[in-house]
């Protein structure tokens, strides 16, 4: 059994096995999230898309509080590593079993600045594909479209896909993502935190039509997926 609970953006809390990790905690600032930090239950490990300060957000202040690993490519483990957080470096392809579920990381077409970082980290984005609780679940990252995805048709679960625009991939070319990966469920992210990533998720969901479950989280909502 996996849950999967929504805190705006591009951040979710994902908990099976009794365990519980969570991708891109931005709470702190985040004007959709629905918790913030004194809020958050403890976690295993902080898994990380990429460095912006939209997704690294309080990565390293939720690792030190509750001894979490952060798991990241390379370079941006590295950087959380010399601010004091236990960290897992890998890179994109690699995939590794760790005692809450497996992690691989896959490509993503975005930018590499790590929020805070002096410019000595120099790092790509990725997605994340995490089995956790029975359950495999395709955090896109922030991304374009790319057929990189193609790659993993028929293998995800859940997957969390950006439709606001501007940043990420739009709606249509979400809706062609979900064509690419062909997952149970579909669930959109990356939108309406800010007027520049305004985006209907409705419309997403009557543009996917038959090809997945459109799930529409509101921040502070679960998917329990069995
Ligand atoms: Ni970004
Ligand atoms: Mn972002």
């Amino acid at each position: 059994m996996l849950t999967l609970t929504f805190h705006g953006h591009a951040c979710f809390v994902l908990e099976g096995d009794g365990r519980r990790v969570i991708i891109d905690p931005f709470l702190t600032g985040n004007p959709a999230a629905d918790i913030g930090l004194d809020r958050l239950p403890k976690v295993d490990a902080v898994l990380l898309s990429h460095g912006h300060g939209d997704h690294l957000g309080d990565a390293i202040p939720i690792a030190k509080r509750d001894g979490a690993t952060i798991v990241a490519t390379f370079e941006l483990a590295t950087f959380c590593g010399t601010n004091g957080a236990i960290v897992h470096g890998m890179h994109i392809g690699g995939a590794h079993q760790f005692p809450f579920g497996r992690v691989k990381l896959v490509p993503a077409f975005h930018g590499g600045a790590v929020e805070g970082d002096d410019g000595s980290h120099t790092t790509n984005p990725c997605g994340l594909v995490v089995t956790l609780g029975g359950k495999t679940i395709y955090h896109t990252g922030d991304t374009a479209l790319t057929l990189e995805m193609k790659l993993l048709e028929g293998r995800v679960d859940v997957m969390l896909v950006p439709i606001g625009d501007n940043y990420t991939m739009g709606v249509d070319d979400a809706v062609r993502a979900v064509e690419f990966v062909r997952p149970h469920i579909a669930i959109p992210m990356h939108y309406n935190t800010w007027d520049i990533i305004r985006a209907d998720p409705e419309d997403f969901r009557r543009r996917v039509g038959n090809r997945a479950d459109v799930v529409i989280l509101a921040p502070g909502q679960s998917l329990k997926h069995s």
